[in-house]
């Protein structure tokens, strides 16, 4: 793992040193540049002082986006004028690198707008025109609208998110520390690299705006690894095209919204994810007996909903699971695996319909919810045949083997819920 990191470090430490070059190496970009501040007020630069076609496109993007923006308190966007886009003291929260393979152009590749407190009625026609953004990160800011419709990467990136600040960083920070680039990123609770690899990787980090409407039915689509939207207003089903995330998707948050309708039966297909927490919406109907196929889940929290029926045994047995919160629920019975993990503390079903056992909602609150009436999600039911990678992950698992619950924080997602 270390090895792999400085790897990647390296790849990234790179990328900027050619960003670093392509800047300096360019005298009539520098001489522009100075001369665009200078006259940043009264001069509206053209295609032709932009490093190339795609920067001068994001910069269009750019400031459509600024001229949406309602509230600025902290007069960040005073910086994003002028064609120094990648520039050190321009463009506060945007990062730029160079495209892998073999174009080779330097573009805009990620977003930080962490507590800048920016307000916007939406992000439609912003993030979703920035094709080369991987990292989209803009916790507790006032955004609204629906989530933007992302479509694939059109270049092929890994993205790597790693937490905690190791020894091997300090330099890395000291070196480019203090720059408003990639360096701005180092400050975070978790680094940032973006190399090329085998995989596409996107992360929508959204916690705490005011998103509403429902996800977007292609969100399997967007090579999405990382996807945190607790605390917004979205509304309706998760969608079951989720499924189609099955080779990227690693953390998916959507705790406290007010999402409704059944688990989809294709969310049980997630089997890289290791986070998937739906706590705090209106979630209703039984879990999918698909659960059972999500191999790699570490947390799975699906607390505060209004859930029902039998707690399928299988899930209990996911050698990975570290963490299953249902409290809060209408649950009336649980099997023997899940049972032992009533009693290890690995699970959670306080505030339930659980004949039995302790801490239970009373028994008319029970009877009054049961005798409602109910959405029907056949989905729930069906049988399932996991697909074959879970199905041999399953295998190598003993079930001694189980992790001890990780640090909350060493989660990409839940540690930006925090910021
Ligand atoms: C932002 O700019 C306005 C007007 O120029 C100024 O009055 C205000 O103090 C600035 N706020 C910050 C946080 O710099
Ligand atoms: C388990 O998950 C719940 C819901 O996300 C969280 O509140 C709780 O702190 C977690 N427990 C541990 C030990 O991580």
């Amino acid at each position: 793992m270390a090895k792999y990191v400085s790897a990647s470090l390296a790849i990234l430490l790179l990328t900027l040193s050619l960003v670093a070059a392509t800047t300096a190496d360019d005298p009539s970009h520098s001489e522009l540049s100075s001369k665009i501040s200078e006259h940043s007020l009264s001069y509206s630069p053209q295609a032709q002082h932009f490093p190339n076609e795609r920067l001068y496109r994001a910069y269009l993007v750019i400031q459509r986006f600024k001229s949406s923006i309602t509230s600025d308190p902290k007069n960040i966007t005073t910086t994003w004028s002028g064609s120094d886009i990648c520039g050190k003291t321009r463009y506060a929260g945007f990062h730029c690198a160079i495209t892998p393979g073999r174009a080779k152009i330097l573009t805009v590749t990620a977003i930080v707008f962490n507590g800048f407190g920016l307000r916007a009625p939406r992000l439609h026609s912003f993030i979703d025109q920035l094709p080369d953004v991987v990292i989209f990160q803009a916790s507790s800011n006032n955004f609204g609208g629906d989530i933007p419709h992302l479509d694939g990467l059109e270049y092929m990136y890994k993205l790597s998110m790693y937490d905690d600040l190791h020894d091997q960083y300090s330099e890395t920070k000291t070196t480019i520390g203090g720059n408003v680039g990639i360096g701005r990123l180092f400050q975070l609770t978790y680094k940032v690299g973006i190399n090329f690899g085998h995989s596409n990787g996107r992360a929508l980090l959204l916690n705490r705006n005011s998103l509403s409407g429902p996800l977007p039915a292609n969100l399997g689509i967007s090579k999405l690894s990382y996807l945190a939207l607790a605390n917004n207003k979205l509304t309706g089903p998760i969608p079951s095209s989720i499924g189609q995330a099955k080779d990227s998707l690693l953390e998916l948050l959507l705790l406290n919204n007010q999402l409704s309708g059944c688990l989809p039966h294709e969310l049980g297909m997630l089997t890289k994810t290791t986070v998937i927490d739906a706590g705090k919406n209106q979630l209703t109907g039984p879990i999918p007996q698909s659960f059972s196929c999500l191999s790699s889940v570490e947390q799975l929290n699906l607390g505060e909903n209004r859930l029902y029926g039998q707690v399928p045994d299988a899930l209990c047995k996911l050698g990975r699971l570290a963490n299953l919160t249902l409290a809060g629920n209408y649950f009336s019975s649980v099997g023997p695996a899940c049972s032992a993990l009533v009693k290890d503390g690995v699970l959670d079903v306080k505030r339930n319909c659980i004949p039995g056992l302790a801490n239970q909602r009373a028994p008319a609150e029970c009877a009054s919810f049961m005798s409602q009436p109910k959405a029907s999600c056949p989905a729930a039911s069906a049988p399932v045949s996991c697909p074959a990678e879970a199905a041999a992950d399953a295998k190598k698992m003993a079930p001694e083997g189980r992790a001890a619950a990780k640090d909350y924080a060493s989660y990409v997602t839940y540690a930006t819920l925090h910021e």
